[in-house]
């Protein structure tokens, strides 16, 4: 892809290996199915959000910012991931937190205090109520003469999205390399902008296979309006290929809410954990997971690729997915 990287901070340890998932093929009976470990980006647990951060803090550190402002909720592996971030780039952080603090914090809150953020909650239960947040913050910092970096929750920009669209010649390689052309390459979809990324490099690219994003935390339909738009802005930034409403495929993974277990990720974390030894969180992998599988069951038409995206802390929080 001939396109004008981004200034980038360096975080991950790249490439991710793809490997390939015998046993898991074997055991549903499906074509082959690779698995990109973006789970094992190499910093601070942080999954896909180390590939994002890379961009998003190059981009904060070349405009002379002196904080990262970010936010979400306090189970939040792209807040934990920023709070650590920042303290690597020499760089202040501060976390925005919708509802009120919990009486047991998530492992991801108690890593970002530990990584020296400063926790804010809105007191709102509303996950918006964190974007206000974001620009009062901003605009406090502002004030007192400091120079505040504000980035999406979830990392959800043009940049954030950006950083997939450049893992993709990376994949590219690596299917290569296994002589495999998938069919599908499925990821857990949140604020979409890994979804968006994946698909503007995708069509960058030119490559043939279907981009699927299983959606964990918003509706199909705003989940499709929202990676149209983050893809259209990545592309933009990037000078490629914009993409159009057919190229978007959103399969539906919230089971019965953002965060609560499903039972088909419940099952497909249990096969994957026995099949391949993978750790899938219940948040996102294993719904991710859970999607691919019915999509096998439905007929793939050839193999797939299964982006893990992380979420590592949230896998032996309690009441996740080897409680349910
Ligand atoms: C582990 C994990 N997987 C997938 C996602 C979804 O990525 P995105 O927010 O880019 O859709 C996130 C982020 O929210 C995540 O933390």
């Amino acid at each position: 892809m001939a396109v004008s990287e981004p200034p980038r901070f360096p975080l991950a340890s790249l490439p991710t290996p793809l490997v390939p998932a015998r046993r898991l093929a074997d055991a549903i009976g499906s074509a082959p199915i690779l698995v990109k470990r973006d789970d094992l980006t190499g910093f601070a647990l942080a999954g896909n959000k180390a590939r994002k951060l890379e961009l998003l803090v190059g981009d904060a550190l070349a405009v002379g910012a002196d904080a990262l402002v970010t936010g979400g909720g306090a189970g939040s592996n792209h807040c934990q991931a920023t709070a650590a971030a920042a303290r690597v780039a020499g760089l202040a952080c501060v976390l925005v937190m919708y509802g009120r603090a919990p009486a047991r914090e998530h492992p991801n809150l108690r890593l970002a205090r530990a990584f020296g953020a400063e926790v804010r909650f809105t007191g709102d239960p509303d996950r918006r109520s964190v974007d206000r947040g974001l620009d009062a913050v901003a605009e406090e910092l502002a004030v007192a003469g400091r120079r505040p970096y504000v980035i999406p929750r979830g990392g959800a920009s043009a940049l954030g999205a950006a950083a997939y669209a450049l893992a993709v010649p990376e994949l590219v390689g690596q299917l290569a390399a296994e002589a495999v052309e998938p069919a599908v390459v499925i990821v857990a979809a949140g604020s979409c902008g890994t979804h968006a990324g994946l698909l503007a490099g995708t069509l960058a690219g030119g490559h043939p296979w279907r981009v699927v994003g299983a959606a964990v935390s918003r509706s199909v339909a705003e989940s499709r309006t929202r990676v149209l738009e983050l893809s259209r802005a990545c592309a933009e930034l990037l000078g490629t290929r914009a993409a159009i409403e057919g190229d978007v495929e959103v399969a539906d993974a919230i089971g019965p809410g953002y965060g609560v277990p499903s039972r088909a990720g419940v099952a497909a974390a249990r096969l994957g954990a026995r099949t391949e030894g993978l750790l899938l969180d219940p948040v996102f992998t294993a719904k991710a997971l859970g999607a691919l599988l019915a999509m096998v069951r439905e007929g793939l038409g050839g193999p797939a690729v299964f982006v893990h995206t992380g979420g590592v802390p949230s896998v032996l929080h309690e009441g996740g997915l080897w409680d349910a």
